[in-house]
């Protein structure tokens, strides 16, 4: 009897452990929260101190850092393949079309990693110090911090043509972006939530000039400001920041000025333009603590799109080139 019940403890603690690693694993993708804290304990606090000192230095940093791994997880998963340099022989990332003369933070990446690879070499891969760095980043400016899954591995390849066709560009419908977010696995809501991030950082005239002189949805006062500094013609690289009111702070304010028909991107204003993302728009322009949630979680999913795990792939020991 006493047995019996000792045995069915113990079956019971194993089927609970079962269903918690289950839980974990579809959290995380196959990631995991501690990964590293026995192989390379110190390397949280490394990347915090990495993106801190590049942030404090100029702020726009964090917000390039945070758009770098977004463009990383939607061309063919998160695993560092943007970070690789071109070569004579071997075409990357980094000159396709939405990354060529916008992406930028490389080097502070790559600073990082170097730190890492003093603490533990050939352990911590490039992909997930960019998780990393990207959480820190925005939480850096004053929005959410979240736990980040860890154990990504990085690509040794990575494709252009990919880059060209995964990432939406600033003239979306809504319908583009609902689909290009589903085709990684995000629903209109968590596209929503991510597309708050345009609440810091910059943009180049280039892309948004379509919207400022042709949009009928856009407010005159907002359109002729932005005008001033990028004309009909020329002055492509101009920036202008992409949230009018508080560029470089990681709040809701994205959403009020959408509400004000102030998006700086076509693509922007989609999302509050009489279609289904109306309502949430409304909602996080008025809840920034719901927005902040959402953003996190959605973040979480961003991070564990088609991650190479276990033996794919390889830890690099720098990120700009394979082993
Ligand atoms: C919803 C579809 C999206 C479109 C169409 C889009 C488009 C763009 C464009 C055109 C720029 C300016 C690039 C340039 O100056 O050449 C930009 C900047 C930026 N994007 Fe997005 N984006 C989208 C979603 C996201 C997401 C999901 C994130 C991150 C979670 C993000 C983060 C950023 C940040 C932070 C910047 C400013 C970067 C800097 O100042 O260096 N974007 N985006
Ligand atoms: C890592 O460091 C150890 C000890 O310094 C060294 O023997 C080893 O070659 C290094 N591994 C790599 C891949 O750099
Ligand atoms: C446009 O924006 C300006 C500046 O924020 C504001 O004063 C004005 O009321 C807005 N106009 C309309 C029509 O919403």
């Amino acid at each position: 009897m006493a047995k019996s019940a000792a045995s069915s403890v113990v079956r019971c603690l194993q089927l609970l452990t079962v269903a918690a690693v289950l839980a974990g694993a579809a959290a995380g993708g196959g990631l995991s929260t501690s990964f590293y804290s026995k192989k390379c304990p110190d390397v949280q606090s490394i990347v915090r101190a990495g993106v801190a000192s590049a942030v404090a230095a100029e702020k726009r940093m964090g917000a390039s850092i945070l758009r770098m791994f977004f463009h990383d997880c939607f061309v063919n998963g998160c695993d560092a393949s943007i970070l690789l340099d071109d070569t004579a022989t071997f075409t990357g990332e980094k000159n396709a079309g939405p990354n060529a003369n916008s992406v930028r933070g490389y080097e502070v990446i790559d600073a990082i990693k170097a730190r890492v690879e003093a603490s533990c070499n050939a352990t911590v891969s490039c992909a997930d110090i960019l998780a990393l760095a990207a959480r820190d980043a925005v939480n850096l400016l004053g929005g959410p911090s979240w736990t980040v899954y860890l154990g990504r591995r990085d690509a040794r390849t990575a494709s252009q043509s990919d880059a060209n066709a995964n990432l939406p560009g600033p003239g979306s419908s809504l319908a583009t972006l609902v689909t290009m977010f589903g085709n990684k696995g995000l629903s209109a809501r968590d596209m929503t939530a991510l597309s708050g991030a345009h609440t810091v950082g910059q943009a180049r005239c280039a892309t948004f000039r379509n919207r400022i002189y042709n949009d009928g949805n856009i407010n005159a006062t907002f359109a002729s400001l932005r005008q001033q500094t990028c004309p009909l013609a020329g002055g492509d690289a101009a920036l202008a920041p992409i949230d009018v009111q508080t560029p470089e702070a990681f709040d809701n304010a994205y959403y009020k000025n959408l509400m004000a028909r102030q998006g700086l991107f076509h693509s922007d204003q989609e999302l509050f333009n009489g279609g289904s993302q109306d309502a949430l728009v409304k909602k996080y322009s008025g809840n920034a603590a719901m927005f902040t949630a959402d953003f996190a979680k959605a973040m979480v999913r961003m991070g564990a799109i088609s991650p190479l795990t276990a033996t794919q792939g390889e830890v690099r020991l720098d990120c700009r080139k394979v082993n």
